[in-house]
């Protein structure tokens, strides 16, 4: 069957001008709190190099498994859309030499990304995450520092959550952990779901993540990572927690969190939040170590997370949002053809002086034109009519309380400067 042409994909959708306020409040929120953290702007290409993801995010995660979208270009090269943005950041702190003199270089995005996920309430195919990633430092206290930063959003934007933690090990230690998991799922595997029985093989650490009911029993029973971890990982995991604790943030180990990608060392988050359902990961994150190595690039320490924009626009509570939406200050109304000229002049002027200003151009009587000042919730209507242009006197209306009055420009400029907080 055809595709209805004037229908978005599913997976997708279109962000319209009522709901594109509750986004940019939460962006404008980000910029603000990731600057006050030292934390600066950048911005990858949408696509790269399919290996890049392949590598950098692991061959039998889900994401480079089932959901990436993969194309060829005119050049027959392979080609993705970014699924997540961790790989193309280190690529380019590798690519530019980022690393060169900084010590820590801090950098955040915000923007879509894209997987071929089945459709479920706060999954979409295009989706926008805000991230941010600290390069150059092991130091566990640049996690809890990039933690409490993204707890300050989600606090400045009236969300409750919990942070939940955990380390997953590194070279030295998982291996170790790894075949003990082995060792211990072999009793089981007639009773586990089919990728389990798969993942077993390939990557047993995800089985730990496995949300199938009938799994969860013989889940439950396996040991816990936290239990095998070499000295060094403990004593990270250690210190994060205090540095946590000293910064008066709440956590919960959850030794059975794992995450979908495979560049995770040690330290592992996400933050939940009730208000999502099943869907409940806000952010997720961890440090990648040796993330830089796998795509050829020199040893990088990095530490990170993301958000998803579209699960925070969801729960943001009601009451945050009210006001926030764009309206003009003045909504110039006029009536017959001279009286539009200098309707367009006067809001010419007032946008000169700073001021938001709308002219109907279709004009119209002046009830239809108030209709529609009403309904952008214009704050105030200045009505250009013929005797008005003669003495270029206008009326004002202020819509909050309907009263109304005669005004020339220079005082309806002056007005509108003197309302100014
Ligand atoms: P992730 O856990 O795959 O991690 O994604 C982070 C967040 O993006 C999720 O917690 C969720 O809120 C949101 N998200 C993921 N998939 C979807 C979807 N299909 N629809 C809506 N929202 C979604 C990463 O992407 C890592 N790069 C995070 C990271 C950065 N680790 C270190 N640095």
């Amino acid at each position: 069957m055809e595709d209805n042409l004037l229908n978005n994909l599913p997976g997708t959708r279109d962000l319209l001008p009522d709901e594109i306020s509750r986004w940019q409040l939460v962006e404008d929120s980000t910029r603000r709190i990731f600057a006050q953290y030292g934390f600066q702007e950048i911005r990858t290409p949408i696509f790269e190099a399919t290996e890049l993801f392949a590598r950098g995010i692991g061959g039998d995660t889900d994401i480079v498994g089932k959901e990436m979208y993969t194309f060829e270009d005119q050049s027959g090269k392979s080609i993705t859309l970014r699924p997540e943005a961790t790989a193309s950041v280190v690529r380019a702190y590798a690519q530019h030499t980022m690393y060169r003199g900084a010590g820590l270089t801090k950098l955040y995005y915000i923007g879509p990304m894209f997987r071929h996920e089945k459709k479920q309430k706060g999954r979409w195919r295009q989706f926008y995450q805000i991230g941010a990633e600290a390069l150059g430092s092991d130091n566990p206290a640049i996690e809890s520092e990039a933690i409490e930063m993204i707890l300050q959003l989600l606090a400045s934007m009236k969300v409750t959550t919990r942070l939940l933690i955990n380390s997953v090990g590194d070279p030295n230690c998982r291996p170790r952990y790894v075949e003990l998991l082995r060792q211990e799922l072999r009793q089981h595997l007639p009773h586990l779901c089919e990728d389990c029985r798969r993942r077993s093989e390939t990557n047993p650490l995800r089985i730990l993540d496995c949300k199938v009911e009938s799994c969860q029993p013989y889940i439950q029973r396996l040991p816990k990572i936290t239990d095998h971890l070499c000295e060094e990982c403990a004593r990270h995991f250690r210190a994060f927690r205090d540095h946590l604790e000293e910064a008066g943030i709440g956590y919960e180990i959850v030794p059975r969190l794992v995450r979908g990608l495979d560049y995770y060392v040690r330290t592992a988050f996400e933050i939940v939040s009730g208000g999502l359902g099943a869907q409940n990961a806000l952010v997720g994150g961890g440090r990648y170590d040796g993330l830089s190595e796998v795509l050829g690039g020199p040893h990088v320490q990095g530490f990170g997370f993301a958000m998803g924009l579209d699960r925070l626009v969801m729960i943001l509570p009601e009451e945050l949002c009210s006001g926030i939406a764009w309206r003009p200050e003045v909504f110039v109304a006029f009536l017959g053809d001279a009286a539009f000229r200098l309707a367009l002049s006067i809001a010419r002027a007032l946008r000169g002086h700073g001021r938001s200003c709308y002219v109907e151009f279709s004009g119209g009587s002046l009830k239809s034109q108030l209709r529609l000042a009403n309904k952008l919730r214009a704050q105030h209507v200045l009505i250009i009519g013929e005797d008005e242009l003669a003495r270029e006197k206008y009326q004002i209306r202020r819509m909050v309380d309907s009263t109304q009055w005669e005004i020339t420009l220079p005082e309806l400029i002056r007005y509108l400067q003197l309302r100014q907080p």
